[in-house]
């Protein structure tokens, strides 16, 4: 079918989307070359069809989600790509949409921050009320990526997004709101605050969207395309080099707070679809990184208890370097970070997840062993860097 790739109101460029994978086949006249998708040009700006693609097909709910097979075999769809046009790739994460040709709609009429959406979709998803029959599909469960099973739903007026655990012990939203009470302890961080719900004896955090209808997330992955990469240059290098390029305000503050708080609570997934920046999406103004989200993946929830490191920050990392220990080297400032704020963390650690009855004790007391240590460690680096001193890289160099 042939669609105008749409930003907020403005047409960026024709495109055909068809096949059995459900692709864009072919792009035609570009309107406004200022408002493709970072994530489809090359660094020399050109647009790239498999990067479109790519950036295309990742809008949608990833094919290993949990619950994704039975919710596709419902709405008869061989693959999730296959929804995106059902919901007119309409998110509440970035303000793209695609148009069916030869038809007059503007996106006041459709966008979900303004209208309300469908529930059936995100339901399904959760495994809930899985019907066969008609569906309403106009929702932006579609176009939200993430392994975990999750939905929207406006409740008072405000957009929020729910997300279910995985893990044998439900850990992942817990973990949501352990980083969101550190977060608020420290209280310099920019964060999306998550707190926890119940529904059928299963455990989900809740947060706000960050985006407005006038602004938009562009992930990590897509700002790293600003440029071309050197060889010379590390991933966090070129990172804040990309970041400088175009116009990102205080993105090195705001990344060495989200890399300090990742090592306090072993982060092991920040992705690059995991952070980002925010931009205003008419005027494509960069308004600074994103508040940190998405923090689940932490705390060893995904290992058994045995894997838990008491003894020390050397844990697996993303994205810059592979362990916590060395990844925390690259923050050159913690003028941000009162030692007094991670006092007692772990008894904050405990006091967030003796509400969790997938938790033994024992486990729940490693935890908060680990983390204690961690903050130590932490405050150890800190002071170690304050007489320290840096190398050509900008990095910290322990002495
Ligand atoms: N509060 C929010 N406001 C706007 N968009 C959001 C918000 N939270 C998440 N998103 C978008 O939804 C995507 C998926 O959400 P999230 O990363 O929280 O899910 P996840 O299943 O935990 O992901 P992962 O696969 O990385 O574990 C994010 O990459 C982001 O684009
Ligand atoms: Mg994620």
């Amino acid at each position: 079918m042939k669609y105008t790739l749409m930003h907020k109101n403005i047409p960026v460029m024709d495109l055909e989307i068809g096949g059995k994978a459900c692709a864009i086949q072919k792009t035609g006249r570009i309107y406004a070359p200022e408002h493709i998708p970072l994530g489809a040009l090359s660094y020399r700006k050109k647009l790239n069809k498999s990067a479109l693609n790519r950036w295309w097909q990742g809008r949608s709910i990833p094919a290993d989600r949990q619950g994704v097979r039975e919710a596709m075999a419902a709405f008869g769809v061989s693959a999730p790509q296959g929804l995106l046009e059902k919901s007119l790739g309409l998110s509440l994460s970035d303000q793209y949409w695609i148009r069916p040709e030869g038809m007059d709609i503007s996106w006041e009429e459709f966008n979900f921050f303004e209208n309300r959406f469908s529930e059936d979709v995100g339901n399904a998803l959760l495994g809930k009320g899985l019907k066969y029959g008609a569906w309403d599909m106009m929702s932006p469960d579609i176009t939200t990526n993430g392994c975990l099973k999750k939905m929207w739903k406006i409740i008072g007026g405000r957009r929020w997004l729910f997300k279910g655990g995985e893990s044998e012990w439900q850990q992942e939203p817990f973990n949501e709101v352990l980083a969101t009470e550190i977060m608020e302890r420290i209280g310099t961080i920019d964060f999306v605050p998550y707190s926890l719900i119940w529904e059928n004896d299963m455990p989900y955090s809740v947060c706000g969207d960050f985006v407005t209808k006038d602004t938009e997330f562009i992930p990590a992955a897509d700002l790293m395309r600003a440029l071309k990469q050197p060889n010379h240059l590390s991933d966090y290098e070129h990172f804040i080099k990309c970041c400088g390029f175009l116009g990102i305000p205080d993105a090195e503050e705001s990344i060495g707070k989200m890399l300090a708080v990742d090592c306090l609570i072993a982060n092991d997934d920040r992705h690059l679809h995991n952070f980002g920046a925010v931009r205003n999406a008419e005027t494509l103004e960069w308004l600074g990184l994103a508040p940190v989200f998405d923090c689940g993946n932490s705390m060893w929830g995904s290992q058994p208890t045995s894997r838990i490191n008491t003894e020390n920050v050397d844990t697996p990392s993303k994205p810059f370097r592979k362990s916590h220990a060395e990844q925390i080297k690259l923050v050159t400032s913690f003028d941000w970070l009162k030692p007094e704020t991670l006092k007692d963390i772990d008894g904050l650690c405990c006091e967030v997840f003796q509400q969790n009855p997938y938790m033994d004790e024992y486990r729940r007391d490693k935890l908060c062993r680990a983390i204690a240590m961690r903050a130590e460690s932490l405050l150890e680096i800190i002071e170690q860097q304050a007489h320290g001193q840096r190398t050509s890289t900008g990095e910290m160099k322990l002495i």
